[in-house]
């Protein structure tokens, strides 16, 4: 490598095993994001996506190898540190979005900036919180009758632009999706990845974006693929 490594993320020799198992669940050699870079990450039930993810996010720290996210090696942190590294800029959306189903949809969106001085300034330098949370909502198409209700009385597409607000609230560099889509019909998965992309454009966030569905890989610019068992293949 010549210079320092500026990507917004780098992974190095970067290996993942579960305790008890017998081969590795995550195997990557080397990757390099850029500011605004949009990855795929595809790959079957069991491959690995939502593991890497984790180790992405500082939630599992890696067997072997380094993670670096703008520039922070994340075994330098200690885990409180860790924890308010991914608060401050990382913005994840859960497989199972992990909203808290009795506050409402603007509590959801907005608890992202009490948990982060960091986004809160973002927002604050503009705006207020609660205006800036409602515009991402419409933003994704979310009408204003649903923003005061609790998150539980909301459908599964509903909520998943609930957890994508919660997780843009703020300028994350980085945004985090797990199977977004894994709930949608084909209409509404193509109507939500126009409007996240919208988002992430606005922003210029560094997106990772896990799937399953190899139709959506046409939208990104890069793809990596996990196999059960085997080294990742990336392919741009
Ligand atoms: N908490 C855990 N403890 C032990 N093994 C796990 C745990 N979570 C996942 N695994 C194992 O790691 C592998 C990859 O799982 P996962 O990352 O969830 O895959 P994917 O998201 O691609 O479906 C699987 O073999 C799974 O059994
Ligand atoms: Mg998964």
């Amino acid at each position: 490598m010549t210079g320092p490594d500026r990507s917004v993320v780098s992974l190095d020799q970067v290996r993942f095993r579960w305790p008890g198992q017998t081969s590795d669940t995550v195997a990557i050699d080397e990757l390099h994001l850029d500011a605004g870079e949009h990855l795929f990450v595809r790959g079957a039930s069991g491959s690995g996506k939502t593991t890497l993810l984790n180790l992405l996010a500082g939630i599992h720290t890696p067997s072997q190898g380094q993670i670096r996210l703008l520039e922070t090696d994340l075994s330098t942190l200690s885990p409180s540190k860790r924890d308010q590294f991914r608060a401050d800029h990382i913005g994840v959306v859960f497989q199972q979005f992990n909203l808290l189903p009795y506050l409402t949809t603007l509590e959801n969106v907005t608890l992202s900036c009490a948990f982060s001085d960091r986004k809160k300034q973002r927002v604050t330098d503009s705006a207020d919180v609660t205006t800036t949370a409602r515009q991402l909502l419409s933003a994704l198409s979310l009408a204003e009758e649903f923003h005061g209700a609790p998150v539980h009385k909301l459908s599964v597409g509903q909520q998943q632009r609930v957890a994508v607000a919660r997780a843009l609230i703020g300028g994350p560099e980085i945004l985090i999706a797990d199977e977004p889509t894994s709930a949608l019909d084909a209409d509404n998965r193509d109507r939500f990845m126009e409007l996240l992309f919208q988002e992430v454009e606005a922003q210029g966030c560094t997106l990772i974006f896990v799937s399953h569905d190899p139709q959506l890989a046409t939208s990104f610019s890069r793809t990596l693929e996990l196999t059960v068992g085997e080294e990742a293949r990336s392919e741009w």
